[in-house]
């Protein structure tokens, strides 16, 4: 298998010879800011990497890993507008920089981009491509939709919480997996290992995301800190949280308070609950119910290991 560098440079160097049209400015400038702006690319590497793992050449998965990549950051402008968020990347995402508009249509942009980039893979593997992507994409707007409904209701149980986290983002992280192998030719079982690896590695990094949305350093994080509380979104933190101190939760969210100040009392709940702790053990098991997904696909050391350890840094990330 390649090694774990030159998969992240593959990657840098694919997103980096994207071409935008130059006019109109307003709906391309846009979409470069996004794609230029990094990230931890985690979805197209893993395309990459479950392709070269399977003994097959990466160039076939580019176009796949792009569509990916791209797919990604558009669900990121219109995700932005939803919440509300001023910062990605330690930067102005695209409503506060430009405005609602241009994010919806860049957005819509990147949409279309990210479906010519995986009807670009090879013919042979294009229709099951198309047809994962298409599934995945459906699930990815469900997965928003539940996240949405969610932040007006007080009886959001755990067990539709994850399952509204696998719909938004574990599918996603599932999907790039499953692109790799299904590039590679790889039997139903092989695919399906690698799936069940995304959704649990997802899992993880859905929750380790809400746990930085309150714990994290924003300086690190690049977003705004504090967000999911004012939103109200119900968070693994925040269901435990109404769940065991409902009375004095459903006070403070329904006061009427400054945002940092709600933000503060909430995660006073919190640290009384000891649910930062408890979050990260039930990241750790998700990332363990990863790893053991790997015991289904025979792997060189090299290759297990990078999916190993992907899975084990997912617990304890800082951005
Ligand atoms: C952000 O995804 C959205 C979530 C699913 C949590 P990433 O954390 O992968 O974002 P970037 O691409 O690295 O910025
Ligand atoms: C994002 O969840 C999931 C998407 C499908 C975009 P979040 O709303 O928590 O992602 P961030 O924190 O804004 O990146
Ligand atoms: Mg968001
Ligand atoms: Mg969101
Ligand atoms: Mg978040």
């Amino acid at each position: 298998m390649l090694s774990p560098e030159i998969i992240a440079d593959k990657v840098t160097e694919a997103v980096a010879s994207i071409s935008y049209p130059e006019k109109p400015i307003g709906l391309y400038a846009p979409i470069a800011y996004t794609l230029e702006s990094g990230g931890k690319r985690l979805r197209p590497q893993l395309t990459l990497a479950v392709c070269s793992a399977l003994g097959c050449d990466v160039d076939r998965a580019i176009d796949a890993a792009l569509g990916i990549e791209i797919f990604h950051n558009f669900t990121l402008l219109h995700d932005d507008v939803m919440d509300s968020a001023d910062l990605r990347r330690g930067r102005l995402t695209v409503h506060k920089r430009w405005n609602n508009n241009t994010a919806i249509l860049s957005g819509d942009a990147m949409l279309t981009m990210a479906v010519q980039y995986i009807a670009k893979t090879p013919a042979g593997v294009m229709p099951e491509a198309m047809k994962l992507f298409n599934r995945t994409a459906m699930e990815v707007y469900e997965g928003q939709q539940y996240d949405m409904d969610f932040e007006n209701s007080n009886d959001v149980t755990v067990e539709q919480y994850i399952e509204m986290i696998r719909l938004k983002t574990s599918v996603l992280i599932g999907c790039a997996c499953r692109l790799g192998a299904i590039v590679a030719d790889a039997s139903e079982d092989v695919a399906d290992a690698f799936y069940d690896y995304g959704v649990n590695l997802g899992l993880a990094f859905q929750l380790r995301d809400d746990w930085l949305d309150t714990y994290g350093d924003p300086l690190i994080f690049g977003k705004q800190i504090g967000g999911d509380i004012i939103n109200a979104k119900k968070t693994w933190l925040l269901i435990n949280a109404i769940s065991e101190k409902r009375e004095e939760l459903l006070d403070i969210l329904a006061e009427d308070l400054e945002p940092e100040e709600r933000v503060r009392q909430v995660r006073e709940v919190y640290d009384r609950l000891n649910l930062s702790d408890r979050c990260r053990d039930l990241i750790t098991k998700y990332s363990q119910k990863a790893i053991s997904s790997l015991d289904k696909v025979k792997l060189d050391a090299d290759a297990r290991e990078y999916f190993v350890s992907l899975a084990q840094k997912s617990i304890d990330r800082a951005y």
